[in-house]
């Protein structure tokens, strides 16, 4: 028998002896209150009931929680009871993990441990963001993860539903949004969308009802909403028309504050939100609104006079607090990304902090509630060089700051789905096995201990088999550690999961499985794959040795990099290995903000060389722009430097896309030291979303041949 277990974590478990032996012969009672949990047991169950020998029963106790339950498994009888239908069903979901998957070997019994569990949630808000938007997600799809959620005592979907590069919902007041604004055409050319019916939405909202999860919906404002504006121009400042985006970022175009035709639209779409939802709460989003077409609109600038408006930020919290009273009146509460704090807080809003934990600590301190999803621990999106399973696990969702009652603000947390560079097919590898991590922090209570989590994890992955989950791994699966020690490279290469083997090859050098570190001494390529993990897709992973003269060289910096994008720290710059053309924080890639980068090298004595390359990174939408110039000076003492070579005008900052671009100086010289200046782009321009903001400088190596 396998070993079973509950995940999240229950918060009392007492072993029992012996098993209950789960068979035909079984009979479900309940009390009559518990009619739709029995169906959902009978139907969870992989065993047909309908016998004397054995009883499991559902009972109606009173005096428990909302959410808390009791599970008696004993050599006759269990029993669940609950006080209502979110307890019963929860204790349902512990029955159903405490059932052992390899019963099918079973035909007549399936033994069940005797065990008795006492259980309650620590947070009521435990809950999963989906976007359906960048990329669409089927209505199959999310009734699975409505089952998962539930399976793991998650109450809450936040259906992300309107984006810049998507309106998902249908309107009838107005069909242009799913006409015209649920399709994008892609960069290469092929149109891309797709939207759900009112009808669609009613049967989603009705199977979540029936698993206890409330979803709730998104419509984003005043900011990510290019989609509703390609749909109906008049929405924005300019009122030009613009195509419904196909890139990644943060745009410009926003819903003009200073229209009131746009309210109108607005209380038109929410009202139709609001008679397909039941949540008692509507997120608006609120989240990265840059505020430069307001500066030059004329409605919002009158707006502004009108209203004693004193900033931009002030007119977003004008627009926010205009939309939360319409939300009031028809009885529903907001919630927001924490940008909505910025110009004062409408007075029941809930904020949901993303930028670290800080808006937390300010709604929580202003007796506001809030929802945690900081991006170091929550956006599962990121890649687990960022967050991995251990790293959600560490995650404490009441922020240290709070003292007393105000940690009671902090209502619970959220994983967040983005999907920009996840379609559907690959959700699952995202989310899981993370959002395991994640239910027990919200669930469990806050002691914990990483080692028996995965062990646990270890015993449920045949659950999420059954389930159809194709979950991904727990950490980075293949790391390279790399170290330059006189004149080779010495190689060791980190699995990330313990069950896993690595073969790795050199060039095009036969498969060899690793066993120990090892090194080269010449520039080439090592690739490694894993085999025997249980993850669907085998994880492989390149690296490129460069071998060149600057390598293990000493450097010293005039400037500074970012303390959040170190590279792999001082030597990155020469350390013979570049970063991925395709992944900016793939560790070898060092970040300016704002800064020039300015290094000497000092070849420790007089070398000549032939060559110089630098390379830089550019993806305008995370602001990362090429140098405006580079420049190349060579020293026999370290003090006096001449020029031998400076290129300008090399940055096109709104050339789109994520690249790399490489500049190359050949001629011959001789000398000790090299200084290398690439300057920084500096303020982004108008056309930029980002218009006048700083912009980053991103740099992987120095090679000198
Ligand atoms: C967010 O990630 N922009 C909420
Ligand atoms: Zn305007």
């Amino acid at each position: 028998m396998d070993n079973p277990t509950i995940i999240p974590k229950p918060v009392k478990i007492t072993s029992g002896e012996g098993v209950f032996n789960l068979s035909s012969h079984t009979k479900i009672e309940y009390d009559n209150y518990f009619y739709n949990e029995a169906l959902f047991l009978e139907e969870v169950i992989p065993i047909k009931t309908g016998g004397i020998r054995n009883s499991i029963t559902l009972k109606k106790n009173d005096l428990l929680a909302k959410e808390e339950y009791y599970l008696k498994i004993e050599k006759e009888k269990i029993i669940l009871e609950a006080s209502g239908s979110e307890g019963q069903m929860h204790a349902i979901q512990s029955l159903r993990q405490l059932i052992p998957t390899d019963y099918k070997n079973r035909l007549l019994n399936i033994p069940i441990k005797c065990v008795e569990i006492h259980d309650y949630p620590r947070f009521k808000w435990r809950g999963l963001l989906l976007d359906c938007c960048r990329h669409f997600i089927e209505k199959d799809f999310i009734k699975k993860y409505i089952d998962l959620l539930a399976y793991h005592k998650m109450n809450t979907l936040h259906w992300h539903l309107t984006e810049d590069q998507g309106w998902r919902i249908a309107i009838n007041k107005y069909p242009e949004l799913t006409n015209i604004g649920a399709w994008r055409k892609n960069k290469d050319g092929e149109i891309y969308g797709g939207f759900y019916s009112k009808e669609d939405i009613k049967e989603i909202v009705q199977y979540a009802e029936s698993r206890n999860i409330n979803i709730v919906p998104e419509i984003e404002l005043p900011g990510h909403c290019v989609a509703a504006i390609a749909s109906y121009p008049n929405l924005s400042c300019t009122g030009d028309s613009i195509d419904v985006e196909n890139d990644w970022g943060v745009f410009k175009d926003i819903y003009c504050a200073g229209n009131d035709s746009v309210f109108a639209f607005l209380e038109d779409v929410l009202s139709e939100v609001i008679e397909l939802f039941p949540s008692e709460y509507i997120h608006i989003g609120g989240d990265e609104a840059p505020k430069f077409r307001w500066e030059e609109c004329n409605k919002c600038q009158a707006r502004m006079i009108k209203e004693n408006i004193k900033d931009e930020h002030e007119l977003q919290s004008y627009f926010i607090k205009r939309i939360a009273r319409f939300l009031e009146k028809k009885g529903k509460k907001i919630i927001g990304w924490d940008e909505i704090l910025e110009g004062g807080i409408a007075p029941t809003a809930t904020i949901q902090s993303w930028r670290g934990t800080q808006g937390a600590i300010l709604a929580a301190k202003d007796n506001h509630n809030a929802i945690m999803s900081p991006t170091s621990h929550c956006y599962f999106d990121y890649d687990l060089n960022a967050i991995d399973l251990e790293k959600v696990y560490s995650f404490e969702p009441i922020p240290k700051e709070l003292e007393g009652n105000e940690k009671e603000y902090i209502i619970g947390g959220e994983c967040n789905m983005w999907t920009e560079r996840a379609p559907q097919e690959k959700i699952d590898s995202k989310v899981f096995p993370r959002i395991l991590a994640m239910s027990e922090v919200l669930w469990s209570t806050k002691e914990k201990n990483y080692e028996e989590f995965y062990e646990r994890v270890q015993n449920h992955y045949p659950k999420l088999d059954e389930m159809n989950v194709a979950y991904g791994y727990e950490k980075t699966p293949i790391k390279y550690n790399v170290h330059f020690n006189k004149d080779q490279f010495n190689i060791s290469i980190e699995k990330g999961n313990r069950n896993m083997d690595l073969f790795y090859k050199i060039d095009n050098n036969s498969w060899k499985e690793y066993s120990q570190p090892f090194s080269v001494s010449n520039s080439c390529t090592i690739t490694t794959k894993e085999k025997n993990s249980r993850q669907k897709e085998a994880a492989s992973k390149s690296l490129n040795i460069n071998f060149h003269k600057g390598i293990g060289k000493k450097i010293t910096y005039l400037t500074g990099y970012n303390e959040n994008y170190t590279g792999s720290g001082r030597q990155t710059l020469i350390n013979g290995i570049s970063g991925s053309a395709e992944n900016f924080r793939d560790g070898q890639w060092q970040g300016f903000f704002g800064e020039d980068v300015e290094v000497i090298i000092d070849l420790q004595e007089n070398t000549t060389f032939s060559e110089l390359t630098t390379s830089f990174f550019q993806y305008h939408l995370s602001w990362i722009i090429l140098p405006r110039s580079i420049e190349y000076l060579i020293s026999n003492d370290g003090n006096q430097f001449t020029t031998i070579y400076k290129k300008e005008d090399l940055a096109s900052p709104m050339k789109e896309g994520k690249f790399k671009e490489s500049f190359t100086y050949n001629n011959q010289h001789t000398a000790r030291y090299i200084k290398l200046k690439a300057k920084n782009y500096g303020g982004l321009p108008k056309e930029h979303p980002a218009a006048g903001s700083k912009s980053w400088l991103f740099i992987d190596e120095f090679i000198i041949q």
